[in-house]
């Protein structure tokens, strides 16, 4: 985990940048009891975020809680802010691209720095703190979710554990 390759390429570098502050992140189970059980997922989204960005490239953070009885899962994230929009997972300091993120039923999946996170490249503005941005969530069951993200400085990292 600490050993620190060599190979310099903008996915390091800005990993490097997502991970400003090296809080660990934990995701704690949302277990609801009043779960609904109507074979559907039921989704929620909270916490929100956007560190403003010092690039033309940025990251997003939120969390997506399930109280429905059935997993789904995050299969894309549009945005009018960029036409470049992935989703990554990181492991052992790196990022990577994947297809979809996985949001188990009677769960939550959550996005957080230095983790799992939506990727904004090729910015066609850079929103400023205090400023939202409009992104639309799509899943592989569920229908997609617009959510307004506030852009916080650049260094925010809330401590939700
Ligand atoms: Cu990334």
């Amino acid at each position: 985990m600490n050993r620190r390759t060599t190979a310099l390429s903008a996915a390091v570098a800005l990993t490097a940048a997502l991970a400003l502050t090296g809080c660990s992140s934990s995701s704690s189970e949302a277990a609801g009891e009043g779960s609904a059980k109507d074979g559907k997922p039921h989704l929620k989204v909270s916490g929100a975020f956007m560190p403003q960005p010092v690039m033309d490239m940025a990251g997003g953070f939120l969390t997506i809680t399930n109280d429905g009885d059935t997993a789904d899962k995050l299969t894309s994230v549009t945005s009018a802010l960029s036409d470049d929009v992935t989703i990554h997972e990181t492991k052992d300091q790196k990022m990577r691209e994947v297809q979809s993120f996985d949001i188990p039923a009677n769960g939550e999946l959550t996005l957080a720095r230095g983790g799992s996170h939506i990727m904004f490249m090729e910015l066609k503005e850079r929103p400023k703190q205090g400023e939202k941005v409009s992104i639309e969530l799509h899943f592989e069951k569920s229908d997609p979710i617009k959510v307004d993200v506030p852009v916080e400085a650049t260094n925010y990292n809330p401590q939700h554990h």
